[in-house]
């Protein structure tokens, strides 16, 4: 397994280009499955999660040819309806393909996705979601089986104990488009995935409004086509690397990325001292003080903080004075990073879903473990600024989700390397 290995202390200066968006290829790569024309999808990340998808629609009989940051999907036709157990149970998001095969083929059985290190990951809303469009389904030896004569339009609350479901809401978005008659999805998520998904079925043929509010309404089609689309960039890899600046004292231009995707970290950084600013079509940010003040956060559905945003945020705010309280409302134990943040002279204790943090203080480099991907992330960016070497082990967690980061952050200036552990 490699590892990453990094000298802290030094502020990146350049420019960072930002990849295609890992969550939304990851459901729009799911729904080339409702046709069985060519879909070309652009801008696609390489990452772990992408070829896991790539296997999955594989498996399911599809042709895909992915040519650099471009895949080429069909045309084919869907020749078996069950996703494995051994793909579907590396990666949570494999959940997406059941929709699609439910709207395509009347059936599917799909692994139950099992849960992470960040939580449970339950799948309650997808399942009433496709229930109430007439699916009928059961668990069965830890599949989900679903079976459907013809799916009919109908009106769905996704909201849950803790609000909206980014991939329920796609998943049940991918069965009505081909659903007979009208659907309204309320409490929908409103992530820009969700937007670029349904961006990406209207190219398809579907008749769809109000992506990107938490009411969609979805008119069925009989059939879709194949569509060419680009991928959304990625605001967590955004996010990320805005963070990055931030903790070193740098000054970066963040190429490619949309500002007003991040408008909740940007409210946050602004209050701390840091300054986020539009560039003609990429994101300038500076530290104006070298002191940053203490901010608290509420992790919430789009547009609130995001979730995936947490850990990174708590490696900032371990070195910015005072306190500050991180509090998780979507996974309420994705504190795996507190940890290792500890291990590296951070002061942080947990109190239920909030993290208290000590900050002011000067981290030192220590050997650390990844657990998950953006737990991951967390410290590579304690590792930029902490005195000394940083030893960050189990980065196949990274490699999920952010693509070619130490070559990224090595032309900004880090002092980061891979090594075969
Ligand atoms: C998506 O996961 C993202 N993954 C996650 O990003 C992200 O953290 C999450 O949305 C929240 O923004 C992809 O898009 C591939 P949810 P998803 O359903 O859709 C509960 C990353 O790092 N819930 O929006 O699986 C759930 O337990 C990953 O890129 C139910 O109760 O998350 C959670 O508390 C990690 N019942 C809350 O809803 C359900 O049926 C939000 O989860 C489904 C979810």
């Amino acid at each position: 397994m490699d590892k990453i290995i990094i000298e802290g202390g030094v502020p990146l200066k350049g420019a960072i280009e930002v990849s295609g968006a890992k969550n939304a290829a990851l459901p729009i790569l799911a729904a080339t499955l409702l046709t069985n024309e060519k879909c070309i999808i652009k801008n696609v990340p390489v990452l772990r999660d992408v070829g896991t998808m790539l296997k999955i629609l594989r498996s399911l009989g599809i042709k895909v040819q992915m040519t650099g940051n471009r895949v080429v999907v069909g045309p084919s036709q869907i020749k078996q309806n069950v996703a494995a157990y051994k793909l579907v149970s590396t990666m949570r998001a494999s959940i997406c393909v059941l929709g699609p095969l439910l709207a395509k083929q009347r059936q599917a059985r799909v692994s139950m996705p099992g849960g992470c290190i960040i939580g449970q990951r339950p799948v309650d809303l997808h399942i009433k979601g496709l229930r109430a469009l007439g699916a009928q389904i059961k668990i069965e030896h830890g599949y989900i089986v679903a079976k459907v004569k013809e799916l009919r339009g109908s009106n769905i609350f996704l909201g849950g104990a803790y609000g909206s479901s980014v991939l329920a809401t796609a998943n049940v978005m991918m069965a009505a488009v081909m659903a007979k008659g009208r659907s309204l999805i309320e409490n929908a998520a409103c992530e820009p995935e969700i937007i670029d998904l349904a961006n990406f079925l209207i190219k398809m043929g579907a008749k769809i409004q109000g992506q990107g509010t938490p009411i969609i309404e979805i008119e069925g089609v009989k059939k879709l086509g194949g569509a060419t689309h680009s991928i959304i960039p990625d605001r967590i890899e955004a996010g990320t690397h805005v963070l990055a600046a931030a903790i070193t004292g740098g000054d970066l231009v963040i190429k490619k990325a949309k500002i007003e995707h991040l408008s909740a970290l940007i409210d946050k950084l602004t209050q701390a001292g840091v300054s986020v600013k539009a560039n003609s079509g990429d994101i300038h940010v500076k530290r104006r003080s070298s002191n940053l003040k203490p901010v608290d956060i509420t992790t919430l559905p789009y547009p609130g903080f995001p979730t995936d945003m947490q850990a990174q945020m708590m490696a900032l705010v371990t070195v910015t004075d005072g306190i500050s309280v991180l509090t998780e409302k979507i996974f309420p134990d994705r504190f795996m990073h507190v940890s290792e943040l500890n291990r590296m002279g951070a002061e942080i204790f947990l109190e239920g879903a909030s993290a208290i943090v000590k900050g002011g203080k000067r981290l030192s480099g220590a050997p650390v473990m990844a657990s998950d991907l953006r737990a991951s992330a967390a410290l590579i960016l304690a590792g930029l600024v902490a005195k000394g070497k940083t030893e960050i082990s189990r980065i196949y967690h990274l490699d999920r989700g952010y693509e070619q980061i130490e070559e990224k952050l090595i032309k900004v200036g880090a002092r980061i390397k891979r090594v075969k552990e």
